[in-house]
């Protein structure tokens, strides 16, 4: 893009102000500066008019899951069938550690996190000891993707070779890194994070699956026979990996995906919910329930909308392909984003001041034509790391790391 075409295209959005250093650049700088304005999307300038918040919703209804008591009837059942998957080498894992944990505010990737006391013990390490959990219940390598972004990818490759990828097989971890989005003030202005470069941040957890194959990945899924992919979050240091009794479950309902959850805690608990949106299954988010979806029950007493998700999902990747090429809807997040100001002064705000853009891997659920909602104990497998302190922080996942007896 020339000079001139990049002047066009922001003038007429108003955005003039990202050429404001552009005479003080060398010329890599200037190159490097007009492409990111070729690529910026200013269609996302639309989404800023309504502001963070909810998007409009179908109608909704109750999803149950197989509880823990029927799993517990049916477990040797479900986990001959999922080990024998798993020995098969049809399933693979996704771990997603491109996040930049901003809650817990950490400057390394958050899975370099520091989790053991007593002895040295990384999170991303105990994510590893889960998965090889597995590998010595079935005596197969599960192939290992790890998605990060721009921004953390060199340090999260070079500590898992420093630390000799913790004991798994080297050739079945594979990375790739997923995209970044421009991030907007709340005047809808796009910030710049120095002279020749945008501010931008990883694009959220949604587009994990096209990532993967704009990495060439999808070609080693096929080589390797994989055909189903277990998702899951960096933060969950009880994260349960291609977990054979769950894969056994939705094997055997036939399903093309499958959720695991946990039952709230409380009727107004702050976790997405699965259910049913215009018949199929999607997650709707706690503040988009209304007082009464969140209060009724059935007629045993339970929660109607009960089972709240943990961010561990297993996806056919038939299913996967076919919808790679529909849109995700996009969600805009308030955010804290360190930019240049008019100054040429470079500003780390200490509250939110505009917004970043994200898909997310939950509305992959609602492109599906069906989802076995698969109920697991909390205090067994939901232990995430979100905040620094109090609720959800390291503190309460080392609580729970205690009593399950796991070392730390
Ligand atoms: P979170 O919702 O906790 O987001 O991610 P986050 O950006 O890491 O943290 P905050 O909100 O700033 O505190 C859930 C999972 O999705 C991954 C995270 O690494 C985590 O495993 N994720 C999130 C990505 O891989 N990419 C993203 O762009 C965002």
């Amino acid at each position: 893009m020339t000079l001139e075409e990049a002047r066009k295209k922001l003038s007429e959005a108003g955005q003039e102000h990202l050429l404001q250093y552009y005479d003080e650049l060398d010329e890599s700088g200037k190159k490097r500066l007009l492409h990111q304005i070729e690529e910026l999307d200013l269609s996302l300038l639309k989404l800023v008019e309504h502001g963070a918040g909810e998007t409009e919703r179908g109608e909704l209804a109750p999803l149950g899951a197989v509880t823990l008591e029927e799993i517990e009837n049916s477990r040797s059942r479900f986990e001959k069938r999922g080990v024998q998957a798993v020995q098969a080498g049809k399933v693979g894992a996704v771990l997603l550690a491109g996040g930049q944990g901003t809650r817990f505010g950490l400057d390394s990737p958050k899975g370099m996190l520091k989790i053991g006391v007593e002895k040295e013990l990384y999170l991303f390490e105990q994510l590893v000891h889960n998965l090889l959990d597995v590998v010595e219940q079935t005596g197969a390598w599960v192939p290992l993707f790890i998605m990060t972004s721009k921004i953390n990818h060199a340090d999260t490759v070079s500590f898992f070779k420093e630390k000799n990828y913790f004991g798994y097989r080297q050739d079945y971890v594979f990375f790739f890194v997923q995209k970044m989005a421009p991030s907007v003030s709340y005047e809808g202005k796009f910030y710049l994070r120095g002279k020749d470069e945008l501010a931008s941040s990883p694009n959220g957890n949604g587009g994990w699956f096209s990532s993967l194959a704009d990495a060439g990945l999808l070609d080693k899924i096929k080589a390797l026979g994989v055909e189903w992919l277990n998702v899951f979050a960096v933060d969950n240091v009880l994260q349960k990996i291609a977990d054979p009794v769950f894969v056994g479950a939705v094997l055997e309902q036939g399903c093309v995906c499958g959720a695991k959850v946990v039952a709230k805690a409380e009727p107004n608990e702050r976790v997405g919910v699965l259910c049913l949106e215009d018949g199929k299954p999607s997650i709707v988010e706690y503040y988009e329930m209304t007082d009464e979806m969140v209060h009724s029950r059935d007629e045993n007493g339970r929660l109607l909308y009960n089972f709240g998700v943990i961010l561990n999902y297993l996806f056919r990747v038939e299913t996967l392909e076919k919808i790679m090429d529909q849109n995700l809807p996009t969600h805009v997040v308030e955010k804290k984003i360190p930019y240049l100001d008019g100054n040429g002064k470079y500003i780390k705000p200490e509250e939110p001041n505009g917004y970043k853009f994200e898909t997310l891997v939950l509305d992959m659920i609602h492109m599906m034509d069906n989802c076995l909602s698969f109920e697991v104990e909390r205090e067994k497998e939901f232990a995430p790391i979100k905040n620094a302190t109090g609720v959800d922080s390291l503190e309460s996942a080392r609580e729970l790391m205690r009593k399950n007896g796991i070392p730390f």
